[in-house]
């Protein structure tokens, strides 16, 4: 999805830059992101949800102020989950009405805070929250938009979706059941939440849309009978983030443009098919934005050759700078990118530099039998969920995220050092 390109030596070039130079300068491991991809992947989700609907960018998946900056300039809200989220987000300036604020346990402080920002929408997800927030915003005098997130009885996974068993889950009000109506009830018998509408998120890394038609079929549902009951009509509906992206040539994802079809549809049937007024469609993709825009960027250390079976490659980082593969299986692909080969290709295990055997950065993949120690790898597809899940697990270094543009490349979350870890260790 980069601008990738061979450079001397058959070495790969990103944004203008030769790997070989950002290894140079920034050092290894690396996550080397394309600012031009990711802001064309923010216009493309602006674009194909158009003047009616809003894009929130899921800061779970990697976030820092320049991101912050980026999805202002490009037009797109941000949805934050913790206190540390919603201070990056104030932190680089985005405006508090284009900030929601998510959770299953938001602290007192955290909401305090939200509420005391302005921030444009909390998502409510459990009775004391009605209570608490209610309580926050009454205390700062303040009227609070807010949605309710409910759980519509869809769990979507890649390549499957379960219809039973969803609702046991920690996040929530179940629309099975009747919690989420009592707790509109509640919403809206307190003066100082405004209740805007419903949300529900089903899942992560899904090429299915059945999954969401069915999750905005409900929520819709939902609309009529608060609706029926109330005589009020919710203005929005959030049918939160989700899409997958493509980790290995397997994988399928949909498009911006047909998700927005494929939602803006369901729920204009289903809202006609009610006498609903259409609402304000918001989704907040993450993964979709950010995945494709990086690689990791990793030097080979060690290699160990087991006949006949497979070899082992080390590098330089591993579970602490991507602990998808070791926590989900997730798969992805590598490429040697220091210089071509014409080596016959030999059946390799990229593993970390950790102290266990479950350090795994790509479990299956072919790579060039010449390899050796000082060659580059990159593992693609790396922008969301790796630096933001980072760990410093065996006192590693959290590496820097670095950003590529019109062949300039600068940090903008920079290497982690010794003195920042031992900072931390007062004792
Ligand atoms: N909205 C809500 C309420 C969410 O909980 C999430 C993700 C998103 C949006 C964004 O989902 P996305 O579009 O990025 O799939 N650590 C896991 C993914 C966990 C996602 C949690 N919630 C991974 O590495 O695959």
């Amino acid at each position: 999805a980069q601008t990738v390109e061979r450079a001397g030596g058959g070495a790969v070039a990103v944004g203008g830059l030769d790997v070989r130079a950002l290894a140079e300068e920034f050092g290894t491991p690396a996550y080397v992101l394309d600012e031009a991809d990711f802001r064309a992947r923010c216009r493309a989700w602006r674009d194909a949800f158009g003047r009616d609907a809003d894009v929130f960018y899921a800061g779970k998946a990697f976030l820092s102020r320049a991101v912050v900056r980026w999805l202002h300039e490009e037009g797109l809200n941000l949805d934050v989950c913790s206190g540390g989220e919603l201070a990056t987000a104030l932190a680089a300036g985005m405006p508090p009405e284009r900030i929601a604020l998510h959770g299953n346990n938001k602290s007192t402080e955290e909401i305090a805070r939200a509420v005391e920002a302005g921030v444009g929408r909390i998502v409510l997800d459990s009775f004391q929250e009605i209570a608490r927030v209610a309580h926050v915003a009454r205390g700062l005098g303040r009227r609070q938009p807010v949605q309710i997130r409910v759980t519509v009885g869809v769990e979507a996974h890649t390549h499957e979706f379960i219809a039973t068993a969803h609702e046991d889950q920690k996040f929530g009000l179940a629309l099975a059941g009747g919690q989420a109506a009592e707790a509109v009830r509640r919403v809206l018998g307190l003066e100082s939440l405004e209740l805007t509408g419903i949300h529900s998120h089903i899942g992560s890394q899904i090429f299915d849309m059945a999954g969401f038609e069915v999750s905005a079929r409900r929520v819709v549902g939902l609309l009529t009978e608060v609706r029926d009951e109330h005589g009020v009509e919710l203005p929005e509906i959030d049918l939160g983030g989700g899409l997958g992206i493509a980790y290995t040539p397997e994988d399928d994802p949909r498009e911006p443009h047909e998700i927005a079809k494929a939602l803006g549809d369901i729920v204009t049937r289903e809202c006609e098919a009610a006498g609903l007024a259409v609402p304000r469609l918001s989704v907040e993709p993450g993964r979709a934005i950010v995945g494709p825009t990086a690689f990791t960027l990793y030097e080979v250390g060690t290699l160990k050759e087991l006949e006949g079976l497979r070899t082992y490659v080390s590098v330089d980082g591993g579970m602490s700078d991507n602990i998808r593969t070791a926590l989900y299986d997730a798969e992805y692909t590598v490429a040697l990118v220091s210089r071509s080969s014409e080596a016959e290709p030999m059946l390799s295990r990229v593993v970390g530099k950790h102290c266990e055997s479950g350090d795994i950065v790509v479990r299956d993949a072919f790579l060039p039998a010449d390899l050796a120690p000082g060659d580059l790898l990159a593992v693609p597809a790396t922008g969301a969920y790796c630096r933001s899940m980072a760990s410093n697990y065996n006192h590693a270094l959290r590496p820097p995220v670095v950003a590529v543009r019109d062949g300039q490349a600068r940090e903008i979350v920079r290497r982690e050092t010794e003195e920042d870890l031992l900072r931390l260790d007062v004792g």
